[in-house]
């Protein structure tokens, strides 16, 4: 007889990568648990961090304080903080907590059902921090029915940008081989599944180390094949090794969308030169050209990171003039936060946290300007969207995304969930788009 099993409640924080992860936790763990969405019922709570900037790291360590009272009332529900966090404190986090019962790193959620029984058979908490070289997966479906799917093709990063953790909480790069992530995409789409996107710190670097000699161009080019795929997208594309040969995917391949996330980071080549970026402004804007000439239309949204160590007000006026130059559609701002480990942290020019938050709430402004610019220039056109669920905002609407990554609610009944359906773009708002559904 098959034994009932436990409640599994996963809250996670950070980047895709880390949904993928936690996705990935919820199928090593599914013999014995069952995912819920009610913390208070959990047999197993585990919360996937990220420490990518000092707030994400915070949220982490105050919502850890916040359960001691769950698990002080259910004292035999086990507590586990995973992912980039717990990889970057590893022992003392139970210094800090010594209600944890388990801390893993990005590589150890595929020895969780070894760490819970360890944790269970010595009565005492389990830190597993170590990096591995291979790169494990699990298949299965976590949502059976979802017309999308996210897809990590690698891990790690070599780049060491100045201001960034990554490489330290994730390790070296390493791709996953081709056949492995082909798999996992013919298996979704055979599912229904639509729409893949491939996720990596460094995308371009796919392949690197790999006996199969698939570049990235390459994967892409294999997985456009597939029939029955109809939207791919990937992230991140480091502007650096952003080659020509991706750039031409853009017009070769039809299931790849046309938006790209070429995240900039500054517009000042001092800056730049700095973070380590390993690119400059004018070679970026090249490369936005290139990206125009070749897939005309194409969305292209970024990051930018505003009161790098030693940003003058001049620095900063050239972040602020390349945003008007491109243009973007949209964008992730922050202000720059020391991290442990990284070069940036000891350079002595830090800038004062009201001169960050001023040059901040300028960049908003403008970006708020070209966002909504963007938005309102798709007003009166008709676009194909893929629906994806119901409306966060409006949760009588439908919600969807253009080709083009943009957010589209609009009215119709739940079973168009996961189809594809044509729907004219009535209002721009700064985030999302209003529409009604209609034939083209
Ligand atoms: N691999 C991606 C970025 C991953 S981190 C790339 O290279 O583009 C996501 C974003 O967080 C970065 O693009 C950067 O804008 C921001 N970020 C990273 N470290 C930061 C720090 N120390 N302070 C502020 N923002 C940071
Ligand atoms: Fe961080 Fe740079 Fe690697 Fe991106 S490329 S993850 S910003 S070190
Ligand atoms: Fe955060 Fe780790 Fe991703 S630091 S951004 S969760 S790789």
């Amino acid at each position: 007889m098959n034994r009932p099993k436990k409640n599994l409640y996963i809250k996670t924080y950070g980047c895709q990568m880390n949904v993928y992860d936690s996705e990935q936790i919820a199928l090593i763990l599914g013999r014995d648990y069952d995912l819920t969405d009610r913390p208070e019922e959990a047999d197993l709570y585990l919360i996937n961090t990220c420490s990518i900037r000092r707030k994400s790291e915070e949220k982490v360590l105050s919502l850890v304080g916040r359960l001691k009272g769950l698990k002080n009332r259910r004292p035999q529900m086990l507590l586990g903080v995973g992912g980039c966090v717990a990889q970057q404190e590893g022992e003392r986090l139970l210094q800090r907590a010594p209600h944890l019962d388990l801390v893993f790193g990005a590589q150890g959620i595929y020895r969780l059902p070894h760490l819970l029984h360890q944790r269970l058979e010595s009565g005492k908490a389990v830190v597993d921090t170590s990096f591995s070289a291979d790169l494990p997966y699990i298949s299965g479906q976590v949502k059976p029915g979802a017309p999308k799917k996210l897809v990590t093709i690698m891990q790690g990063c070599n780049n060491y940008c100045t201001y960034c953790v990554v490489p330290y909480v994730r390790g070296p790069e390493r791709s996953r081989p081709a056949a492995e992530v082909i798999n996992e995409v013919q298996d979704f789409l055979r599912q229904g599944g639509q729409e893949v996107t491939l996720l990596g710190q460094n995308v371009n670097s796919y392949g690197k180390g790999l006996a199969d000699g698939l570049s990235f161009p390459g994967l892409l080019r294999r997985l456009a094949k597939l029939p029955g795929l109809v939207r791919l997208r990937f992230t991140t594309s480091h502007p650096r090794d952003l080659s020509d040969d991706l750039i031409c995917c853009f017009a070769e391949l039809p299931p790849l969308c046309d938006h790209i996330h070429l995240p900039v980071q500054a517009g000042s080549n001092h800056i730049l030169a700095r973070m380590h970026r390993g690119y400059t402004r004018e070679e970026y804007l090249h490369k936005v050209n290139r990206l125009r000439q070749i897939c005309p239309g194409i969305s292209l949204t970024t990051d930018l990171i505003v009161g790098f160590p030693g940003e003058t007000e001049a620095d900063f006026a050239d972040t602020l003039a390349l945003m008007r130059e491109v243009a973007f559609d949209a964008a992730f701002y922050f202000k720059y936060s020391p991290r442990p480990q990284t070069a940036a942290a000891a350079l002595v020019d830090q800038i004062p946290e009201p001169v960050k938050a001023e040059r901040l709430a300028r960049l908003r402004i403008l970006q708020e300007e070209l966002s909504l610019a963007s938005n309102q220039r798709l007003v009166g056109q008709f676009k194909e969207v893929l629906v994806e669920g119901l409306s966060k905002q409006q949760n009588q609407q439908l919600c969807g995304r253009l080709r083009s990554n943009q957010v589209v609610n609009f009215d119709g009944p739940q079973d168009l969930i996961g189809r594809m359906v044509w729907v004219r773009i009535e209002k721009a708002n700064l985030h999302s788009l209003g529409g009604h559904r209609c034939q083209p």
